[in-house]
């Protein structure tokens, strides 16, 4: 047991954010007052429509796009599954590349499709790091096929390796093939210009932004039309039948201009965190180790820390001791939270099975005494007993 004043610490914001409370107001008009149906063409329906086209646009502005190419869905995984489910489905794609380190939303989804439609399914090489084998990428481009989709994410939820888009969207492109990219973590964290970027699809999750659970969206360059994931009626132009999630939506919208305003400062702010508790960590726990990239802050996204442990014989308790002493953070991606075993990712980097791995993730709403406090306990539960 730790001797600690006891602190009630969040370090896992890559599996969800707090709302900030600026969301919660601009959602609570929709969720009290507008109740009408948006599909409805009398006032009451009218009035909820206005709010989600607005919602649309201000998402679209902030992403550099136009409206025509945001659709809104239940979250990322449902935008992942659209995108992949549509570019198979509609647009002839009998190649999908990915890597082994994606999240299940892709990952799982990817395998399916190869499954039941008797795809191509080919995993690019990783780096020791977990970093994209670029070489093998290409070679991997010039397998001939009817048409090619490469989906990889931008930045990894468990360890925080950043991929460059701009790379990877080009090589795609060169070889004709089609570029998806899972940007759940980095949305709100990172500016992702679209009028620059060579991408075909891309994903946002609210709930990754301070922005509420179970909204997100999918976008997709004006040059394709996928059919839709979820059939029934016409709503989203027809691509995702439903009635819509309006407050969430508006939730959205907001979080994620917020978090547009806000990025420059609270990057620097939590950049200075992750480095604070980096440093802290390699004092306090000698053998400390750092998973992927994560400990190289111009190569992995600064909100993730994956920490490998020296080997003990308790590190299978660290997460349940840490919650013990107030600290939430995960042991392996955001859906298997709380828990110390199973992750995928970790399992294709080759590390000792003997250390132990925990991932803390910062929010804007972190600050040093609380990362004092997590090493603190961390550097306690790693004296030998
Ligand atoms: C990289 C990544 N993709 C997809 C998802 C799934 O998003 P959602 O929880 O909105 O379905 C997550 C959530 O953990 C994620 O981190």
């Amino acid at each position: 047991m730790i001797n600690l004043p006891l602190m009630k610490v969040y370090l896992d914001n890559a599996a969800t954010t707090p709302l900030d409370p600026m969301v919660f107001e601009a959602m609570k008009p929709l969720m009290l007052k507008h109740f009408g149906n948006p599909s409805s063409i009398h006032g009451h329906g009218r009035a909820v429509r206005s709010h989600i086209e607005r919602s649309r646009s201000k998402v679209a502005a902030l992403l550099k796009t136009s409206p025509g190419e945001i659709f809104f869905t239940s979250g990322g995984t449902e935008a992942d599954n659209s995108a992949l489910s549509g570019c198979v489905n509609t647009l002839g794609v009998d190649h999908i590349i990915t890597s082994k380190i994606e999240h299940h939303a892709v990952l799982h989804t990817a395998e399916l499709l190869a499954q039941r439609n008797r795809l191509k399914l080919s995993f690019v090489n990783l780096k020791e790091a977990g970093q994209i084998h670029l070489e093998h990428l290409e070679m991997l481009l010039k397998i001939p096929s009817k048409k090619t989709l490469v989906s990889l994410m931008h930045a990894n939820n468990e360890i925080g390796n950043l991929n460059d888009l701009e790379k990877i969207g080009t090589l795609a492109h060169q070889h004709e093939a089609l570029f998806h990219t899972d940007t759940i973590q980095t949305m709100g964290h990172i500016d992702l210009d679209l009028s620059l970027l060579p991408v075909d699809f891309l994903v946002g999750s609210a709930h990754k932004f301070n922005g509420p659970k179970g909204v997100g969206f999918l976008y997709v360059n004006y040059r394709h039309k996928i059919n839709p994931f979820i059939n029934g009626g016409a709503q989203e132009r027809n691509m995702r039948g439903g009635t819509e999630n309006v407050y969430g939506i508006v939730g959205l919208a907001k979080a994620l201009e917020i978090a547009c305003e806000e990025l420059e400062v609270q990057k620097a702010q939590i950049k200075k965190l992750k480095k604070y508790m980096i440093d802290q960590l390699m004092k306090k726990i000698p053998g400390v180790q750092f998973n992927g990239q994560c400990a190289d802050l111009n190569q992995s996204l600064y909100t993730i820390l994956n920490v490998c442990l020296p080997p003990t014989s308790h590190n299978e308790m660290l997460l349940f001791n840490l919650d013990i002493s107030g600290i939430s953070a995960s042991g392996g991606s955001a859906c298997s939270s709380g828990s110390n075993i199973g992750s995928h990712v970790l399992a294709e980097l080759n590390r000792d099975p003997k250390r132990g791995a925990v991932r803390f993730s910062f929010s804007k709403y972190n600050n040093l005494e609380e990362i004092d406090y997590t090493v603190a306990a961390l550097s306690k539960l790693m004296r030998p007993k």
